[in-house]
């Protein structure tokens, strides 16, 4: 029998998708606002994670380099505690579906809705001398992605917000022309941790593309490394750790401490009362690298062992593939394609 997506097992379960660009290390921000909410998810939902491949060559990647970040992105994942037995989670590569209905999307998308996305915006004004014709219609990627497991629901940072409207505009406009194939998807944006910003300039994102490396925690930053950075972050003139307009680099280690520890803002405003940024900020520190530490140990162990870690996203694009192919040739019979 075909490997499955738990279908018959749970079919009143919600099923997730998200999915993450295995550009360069992945962050804190990634962490706090996606990584963390997709493991918490295993048990309640049927989860579906990719690691974005396709998306990650609308920027130019080195071939050697991309290959070992492939790799690393989908280790650490399962390191953060993506099982895979509980959930699925697969290279977007290894399942061609994808790039299949990516086609079928883009020719259901407008030029205007592309042309609005503010990532495509800002990445082909960080890229000007590489703004390809796949940089402009990666949100129909992203829907394919997300449309082809029927997806109900999928977490995602609030700066992911414009792409999933996106799809799910794609979704319905498909859905009115040919019949419904398609889920109409929800975001699931997390209250805390939605936007993580930079250490270094708390009004920007934090970003793994930042070229300054104190502006971001990669996971797999050493804890001094972490404690450093902290240390460094950029915070304002007052003294005083308390979360108020204008205090962006308070506010921001605030939420970081928050979601790190499941204290609350007054609960921590109390905690540090009269003790001043220094012990703040060295607390924040400590409180990450102990929250990466088990990520960090379990990642090398995942590292160590590629013929193991190979057999499982083999495994799992297959798992992946047959719900897929059973979506796109749905679609397709839906479009009048000869089969
Ligand atoms: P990507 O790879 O940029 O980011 C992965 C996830 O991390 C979240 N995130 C953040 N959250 C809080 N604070 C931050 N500073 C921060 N930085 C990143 C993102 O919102 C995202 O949830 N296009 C997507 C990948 C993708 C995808 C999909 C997502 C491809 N197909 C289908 C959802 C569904 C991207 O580039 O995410």
């Amino acid at each position: 029998m075909q490997p499955q997506i738990n279908e018959p097992a749970a079919p009143e379960r919600k099923r997730i998708f998200s999915a993450i660009q295995p550009s360069g290390m992945l962050t804190l921000g990634n962490y706090l606002g996606a990584l963390k909410n997709w493991k918490d998810m295993l048990d309640d939902y049927d989860c579906v994670y990719s690691v974005a491949d396709l998306h990650a060559i609308t920027v130019r990647q080195e071939p050697a380099k991309f290959r070992r970040q492939v790799l690393e992105t989908f280790a650490l994942l399962m390191a953060v505690g993506i099982d895979t037995e509980k959930g699925t989670l697969f290279i977007q590569s290894s399942v061609p579906e994808h790039a299949q209905l990516a086609w079928i999307l883009a020719c259901n998308t407008q030029f205007g809705e592309l042309a609005r996305m503010t990532q495509f915006k800002d990445k082909s004004a960080s890229h000007a001398d590489n703004i390809n014709a796949g940089l402009f219609t990666y949100p129909s990627l992203q829907a394919a992605d997300i449309l082809l497991y029927n997806a109900h629901l999928v977490p995602i940072g609030a700066d992911q917000k414009q792409h999933l409207e996106l799809s799910r505009t794609i979704a319905e406009r498909f859905n009115h022309f040919y019949g419904p194939v398609f889920t109409v998807p929800e975001p699931y944006i997390p209250k805390m941790g939605a936007k993580v910003m930079s250490l270094q300039d708390p009004a920007k994102k934090m970003s793994k593309s930042d070229a300054n490396q104190n502006a971001y925690i990669a996971l797999l930053d050493p804890p001094e490394v972490i404690v450093r950075k902290l240390k460094r972050a950029v915070t304002d003139s007052e003294t005083e750790v308390r979360c108020a307009e204008g205090k962006d680099g308070i506010n921001n280690l605030m939420t970081i401490y928050s979601c790190v520890t499941g204290k609350n803002l007054k609960e921590i405003e109390a905690e540090f009362d009269g003790r001043g940024y220094g012990e703040f900020k060295a607390a924040v520190g400590e409180a990450i690298a102990e929250e990466l530490r088990p990520v960090q140990r379990r990642f090398s162990e995942y590292m160590s062992d590629k013929g193991a870690l190979e057999k499982i996203y083999r495994e799992q694009a297959e798992k992946a593939r047959y719900t897929a192919s059973r979506t796109l040739a749905k679609a397709m019979k839906k479009v009048g394609f000869i089969r």
